[in-house]
């Protein structure tokens, strides 16, 4: 596929390192021509056999990642609507109040995603995906030795089928979590898990692991069965694997305490 990555940042550059591992192409685009191509510069040191380009709009091509903040990408999908035409609009934003970290800026009947649909209109397919996955892990792939998972949500099948396919071809999972209102649940796990990052002391290296595989198979059918390594405990994991540690440290203690005790004397 050829995927317009607009905003060289953080997530933009993780995103286009996942892309070139799946073999896709990609543009980087900046207003400002010279950070485009410095972003793409470095992309293709690390991925010489890849293509990459970079240009000051989006361009045509079958998806368009708007890797920007909240309010940015409101602008940018606003002023890119003719060309987003057609095209998969992916949608990666947490619309978190970065002065007081404590809310979500969207009204709790929409989603960043949906107003951002409704910007773009209805010949452009907006899929919310990647919100849930931190930055430094998404430069890999993969967290604690397991493949991450990438929550998608959106309305058109064929769209998020795309998408899954760039976040397969990136050698992670993709999990369908329903339709484009979905993200408003996806938005909340989004600004939920920034908010616990400080708290927990995870340092932005926690994901979402949800416990959606049992021992014997998957919990719902239409999720595939998952090798024994992959198969989570619940809870914990779901906010990250050091938590878990800490939730099994804390499980673990009575039991120790009653192995320490002496043995009982027969008399
Ligand atoms: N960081 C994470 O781990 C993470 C995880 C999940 C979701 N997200 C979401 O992902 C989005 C991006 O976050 P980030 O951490 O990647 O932020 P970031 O590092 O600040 O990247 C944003 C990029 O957008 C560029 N930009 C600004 N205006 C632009 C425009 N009009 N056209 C093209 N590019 C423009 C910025 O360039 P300048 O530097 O020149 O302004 C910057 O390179 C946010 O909505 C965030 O909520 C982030």
């Amino acid at each position: 596929m050829e995927i317009n990555i607009v905003g060289p940042g953080n997530m933009g550059r993780a995103i286009a390192a996942r892309a070139l591992t799946g073999g896709h192409s990609v543009c980087l685009v900046h207003p400002d021509a010279d950070r485009g191509r410095a972003a793409a510069a470095e992309l293709k040191q690390r991925f010489p056999d890849g293509e990459t380009g970079s240009a000051t709009a989006a361009q045509a091509a079958d998806m368009t990642v708007l890797a920007l903040l909240y309010n940015v990408t409101l602008e940018v999908a606003g002023s890119a609507r003719a060309m987003l035409s057609g095209q998969v609009v992916v949608d990666i934003c947490n619309p978190v109040d970065f002065a007081t970290m404590d809310s979500r800026v969207t009204p709790a009947d929409t989603s960043a995603a949906e107003q951002i649909q409704q910007v773009v209109g209805t010949d452009a397919k907006v899929v919310k995906a990647f919100n849930t996955t931190f930055a430094g892990l998404l430069t890999t792939g993969e967290g604690h030795g397991f493949p991450l998972d990438v929550l998608i949500a959106g309305d058109n099948s064929p769209a998020k089928a795309k998408v899954a396919e760039l976040i397969s071809s990136g050698a992670m999972r993709p999990l369908d979590v329903g339709p484009l209102r979905r993200a408003r649940e996806l938005e909340a796990l989004g600004f939920l898990h920034i908010s616990v990052q400080q708290p927990l002391g995870l340092n932005w290296h926690s994901h979402q692991d949800p416990p959606l595989t049992e021992p014997d198979g998957p919990v719902h059918p239409t999720l595939p069965s998952q090798p024994k390594a992959r198969r989570s405990s619940g809870l914990a994991t779901s906010l990250g694997h050091r938590c878990h540690r800490q939730a099994t440290r804390r499980r673990r203690l009575p039991r120790c305490r009653q192995t320490a005790r002496p043995p009982l004397r027969r008399s």
